[in-house]
C-alpha cells in the first residue's frame, strides 16, 4: 500500500492504553471511521486486489468487521454474511470457541449463509493473535467456503496472527502495522 495512504491511516487510528485490560495498547479505529477521507481510503485500499473480480460473500466479524465488511461488500457487489458472538443469530448456526489477545469467546454463523464453493473474503478491523480470524475461517471452511483472503486494516505483527491464518492456506491482506 502507498506510503502516504499508510501514513494517513496510521494518523487516523487512536491508541488507548490499558483498555480493555491492563497492559493492552488498544488500537481504536473509531477515529478512522469518523474521518470520511480515511474511511474511504481504507475501504478502497482493502478491496483493491479484487476490484472487478467475482467474490460471492464478505464475511464480517462482529462488531468492527461489520462496519468495514458492509462497505467492502458494497464496493465489490458481494453479499454480506455476519459472523456473530454466540446467541445473536436467530436461525440454525455452526458455533466455535476461540481465544483472542484479551479473552475467550464463542462465535457463530448461520448454516445456510454459505453455499459450498462460494468465494468468500473475511473482513475485520484488526488482527492480533489471529484467534478470532482463525475461528472464522474454520467456520467458513466447515460450510465449504472457498476463502479468497482475509483482510484487516491493522496488523499487530508481534502477536503472530498473520502466520496463523496463512497456515490455513488463506492469503492475508493488511494495510498498516503497529509493532
Ligand atoms: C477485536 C478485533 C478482532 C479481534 C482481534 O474484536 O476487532 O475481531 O479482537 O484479536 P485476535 O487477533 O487476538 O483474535 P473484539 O473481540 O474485541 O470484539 P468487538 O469488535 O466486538 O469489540
Ligand atoms: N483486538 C485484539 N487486540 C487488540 C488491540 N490491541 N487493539 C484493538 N483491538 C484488538
Amino acid at each position: 500500500t502507498d506510503q502516504t495512504v499508510q501514513d494517513e491511516l496510521l494518523a487516523a487510528i487512536r491508541t488507548i492504553k490499558d483498555y480493555p485490560k491492563e497492559g493492552i495498547l488498544f488500537r481504536d479505529i473509531t477515529t478512522l471511521l469518523g474521518n470520511a477521507r480515511a474511511f474511504r481510503r481504507a475501504v478502497d485500499a482493502l478491496v483493491q486486489p479484487w476490484a472487478g473480480s467475482k467474490v460471492d460473500q464478505i464475511a464480517g466479524i462482529e462488531a468492527r468487521g461489520f462496519i468495514l465488511g458492509g462497505a467492502v461488500a458494497h464496493q465489490l457487489s458481494a453479499g454480506f454474511v455476519p459472523i456473530r458472538k454466540k446467541g445473536k443469530l436467530p436461525h440454525d448456526t455452526v458455533r466455535i470457541a476461540y481465544s483472542l489477545e484479551y479473552g475467550l469467546d464463542e462465535m457463530e454463523m448461520h448454516k445456510d449463509a454459505i453455499k459450498p464453493g462460494d468465494k468468500v473474503i473475511v473482513v475485520d478491523d484488526l488482527i492480533a493473535t489471529g484467534g478470532t480470524a482463525e475461528a472464522a475461517c474454520k467456520l467458513l471452511k466447515s460450510m465449504g467456503a472457498d476463502i479468497v483472503a482475509a483482510c484487516f486494516i491493522v496488523d499487530l505483527p508481534d502477536l503472530g496472527g498473520r502466520r496463523k491464518i496463512e497456515g490455513l492456506d488463506v492469503p492475508v491482506r493488511t494495510l498498516v502495522e503497529f509493532p
